[in-house]
């Protein structure tokens, strides 16, 4: 699925950026690690779910971890 029509990133392209570590926390920095910048902004809410989703994955992979 295409995420940001005015840079042609899909959601595979921003999950991987998102992958890179937790330092890409906003938007503007996926947009960054991308080596994109925001156009028309539509994506910016995508995006921002999609760190959201990331960081819940993170937060249940930590707390099982911590459980074994
Ligand atoms: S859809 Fe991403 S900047 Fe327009």
């Amino acid at each position: 699925m295409i995420v940001c029509v005015c840079n042609a990133k899909n959601c595979r392209t921003v999950r991987e950026v998102l992958s890179q570590g937790p330092h890409i926390d906003t938007p503007a920095a996926a947009h960054r690690a991308m080596g994109t910048t925001p156009q028309c902004g539509r994506c910016l809410p995508t995006i921002a779910d999609m760190i959201s989703e990331v960081r819940n994955e993170n937060a249940v992979a930590t707390a099982l971890a911590a459980a074994d």
